[in-house]
């Protein structure tokens, strides 16, 4: 067997189409596993049609084959792209993304549509989808309807449904098909139940590859992460009712590179409570070791998660129970609904009028009810546990800002993560998985316990010299990379580096209470590695206090580090801090370099694209 064969092989994606008599091919440029899942649905709505539908990965695929998508009759490329962090690809579509900037293949005959993912709170709304919308076009290729923007801000599976609605008419009008009108009910997935598995044999909870987290094994990534032990977990917060924590994962042994400003990805466990209650709900053994298999043999993805498991380990490390249920698996579940009454209110929720769009609104999203809770609330509903399986999208891993330096702790990536614990507004109390689970994860008597993890390189990076002034903005967990960022310079210092102007503006409620790191800050301060501290404590007084209002205070000296050639970095909530925090700049650079405001926007412009601007922002 010529592996490089079957490699071609399985990444001729046109070949495969031809085998399998496909006409539409639905691409995603997925990070947390939306995208991919609306790719799902839109594969399996061609059956509606008359056409075959296949999902594909394109880092799986050679996207150099696109142009010959031409020579299968009727067919139709869909590309489903997130866009990530700041207006970048995805991980698995940045290849697909470098080939369509560099190329000029011709893309005559190929006709395709975009529905692009994305989130108004971030600068570069959409950026990935509406890129590839357009540069198709650009290579030839026929738009057959327009592209959708879908905004995880809002409801973005709203948004998907509507374009949705829209979309297959006009794939209909273009290749004179119409809905054959059955309601293709199709399993992409059939169950397999295994009696005597050897233990070794069944998934126990790895992403990918089986045994890993018995037998590790570097280099260590996504698809094989390396448990490491926790050896701190203290709380950051002095008083008030939330929770901060400090968490320190042993990396020693695991060849695992850091820098600061690095992302680390943790893979969460479900509440074992949780699983137990869907578990008694659905009546079923959740030991029962299953594999789901595709029903499609041409499928690259041969399994939704990881198989042979036990029920227990798919709802405990592979599936989102707690994420409000999409409608597609509403309207699915809907089949399942022994009283009329139940079964008409599914279908309604999942309906893509006006009437249903309210309804999910108000029922699911605002109320954020997961899986066990709507099953608990219409108890006629009694899904099979292997099909809910099927439908329940993928667990994600959850990243964290680095809050250390690796010249400073080479063997240790520290984490500063907020625990998400709140009601919803019936007063049922919603857990968020990784901070609640991590929550647990306390060292005793010598015991540490591990965490699956993983590091992401990324682009929020200190100025290569030491000596060009740095201005940090990061209320809260926005805090984090920059303890990084300070333990790197006071590192330097020490060795007898020049350091430059190094500016921190920190923002919380109240000094008393969630002030996270202070004595470090303030010894920081001592030493010299921190130039200047700002805090805005914004729950002291009346009115509230940013860290903006000081940056305004602190115009003067903002204003002479950037034109010194001074960078800046805002990490944190990107949905208002960022925002407000972007049009502080503005308004500085304005005054003070007494310009006009499209002059001083444009100046702002120009800090990002010269990469003086950075932002590390989640929401
Ligand atoms: P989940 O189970 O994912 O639940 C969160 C859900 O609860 C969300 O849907 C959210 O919208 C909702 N929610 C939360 N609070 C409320 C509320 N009051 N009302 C209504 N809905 C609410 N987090 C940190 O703490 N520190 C970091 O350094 C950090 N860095 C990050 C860096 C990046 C690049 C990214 C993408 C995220 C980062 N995060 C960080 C966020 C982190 O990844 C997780 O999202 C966070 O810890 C919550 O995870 P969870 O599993 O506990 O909650
Ligand atoms: P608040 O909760 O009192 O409104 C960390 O979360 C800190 O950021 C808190 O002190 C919080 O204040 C503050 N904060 C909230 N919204 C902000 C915004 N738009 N810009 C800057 N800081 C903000």
């Amino acid at each position: 067997v010529l592996p490089s064969t079957v490699r071609a092989d399985d990444t001729n994606f046109v070949n495969k189409m031809k085998h399998g008599g496909k006409n539409v091919i639905v691409f995603y440029g997925s990070q947390t596993g939306t995208a991919e899942e609306f790719a799902g649905r839109l594969s399996k709505d061609a059956s509606r049609y008359g056409m075959k539908g296949i999902t594909a990965d394109p880092e799986e695929c050679d996207m150099e084959e696109l142009p010959q998508l031409a020579e299968i009759e009727n067919s139709l490329a869909i590309f489903c792209m997130a866009t990530y962090g700041e207006g970048d690809p995805t991980d698995n579509a940045q290849e697909f993304y470098d080939w369509l900037q560099n190329g000029d293949a011709d893309l005559s005959g190929v006709r395709y549509a975009v529905f692009s993912l994305g989130n108004k709170t971030y600068e570069h709304y959409n950026a990935m989808g509406k890129y590839v919308d357009k540069r198709l076009e650009e290579l030839g290729a026929t738009r057959i309807y327009e592209v959708g923007l879908g905004d995880d801000d809002a409801n973005i599976e709203e948004d998907f449904v509507t374009w949705r609605e829209k979309f297959w008419p006009a794939v209909c009008e273009h290749f004179g098909v119409e809905a054959t009108g059955e309601d293709v009910n199709m399993r992409q997935f059939a169950v397999e139940i295994h009696e005597d598995t050897p233990k070794e044999k069944i998934f126990s909870g790895e992403p990918a590859r089986l045994g890993s987290f018995r037998n590790q094994k570097p280099p260590y990534d996504s698809k094989n992460p390396f448990l490491a032990p926790v050896i701190v977990n203290r709380e950051l917060h002095k008083g008030g009712d939330r929770s901060c924590m400090h968490i320190e994962l042993d990396i020693t042994g695991s060849r695992i590179r850091y820098e600061a400003g690095d992302h680390v990805a943790v893979f969460p466990t479900n509440d074992p409570q949780l699983v137990e209650a869907l578990g008694t709900r659905l009546g079923v053994d959740l030991d029962q070791v299953m594999s789901l298999n595709n029903v499609d043999e041409e499928a690259s993805k041969k399994h939704p998660f990881p198989c042979p498991t036990t029920y227990r380990t798919a709802l405990l490390h592979y599936l989102d129970i707690v994420s409000p249920p999409r409608t597609h698996i509403l309207k699915e579940l809907s089949d399942y609904a022994e009283d009329p009454k139940d079964k008409e209110f599914l279908q309604k929720l999942a309906c893509a009028s006006e009437e249903g769009k309210n309804l999910y609104i108000e029922w699911v999203a605002k109320d954020h009810r997961d899986i066990l809770t709507v099953l608990t609330d219409l108890p006629s509903l009694k899904p099979p546990i292997d099909y809910l399986c099927e439908l329940l999208p993928r667990l994600q891993a959850r990243y964290y800002s680095i809050s250390s330096s690796p010249k400073l702790y080479p063997s240790s990536i520290h984490i500063t993560a907020v625990l998400v614990d709140y009601q919803t507004r019936t007063g049922r109390p919603v857990k968020g998985v990784a901070t609640n689970w991590l929550a647990l994860k306390h060292p005793t008597n010598g015991i540490k316990p591990t965490v699956p993890i993983f590091v992401r390189k990324s682009q929020f990076r200190l100025p290569f010299k030491a000596s060009t002034p740095v201005i940090m903005i990061g209320p809260g967990t926005g805090l984090a990379p920059f303890r990084g960022f300070i333990q790197e310079r006071h590192f330097l210092k020490k060795e007898g580096k020049e350091i430059g102007p190094t500016v921190l503006f920190f923002g919380c409620r109240k000094k008393a209470e969630d002030y996270l790191y202070e004595e470090e800050l303030q010894s920081y301060c001592m030493d010299g590695s921190l130039s200047h501290l700002h805090v805005a404590f914004s729950r002291e007084q009346q009115h509230k206090i940013y860290v903006q209002h000081l940056i305004k205070q602190q115009k003067e000296e903002i204003w002479e580090l950037l034109e010194a050639g001074g960078h800046i970095y805002v990490c944190g909530d990107a949905r208002n801090m960022a925002k407000d925090v972007h049009s502080c700049m503005t308004d500085i650079v304005e005054e003070l370099g007494k310009i006009p405001r499209s002059q001083a926007e444009d100046y702002v412009k120009k800090l990002h694209t010269k990469g003086r601007y950075s932002a590390d922002v989640w929401s």
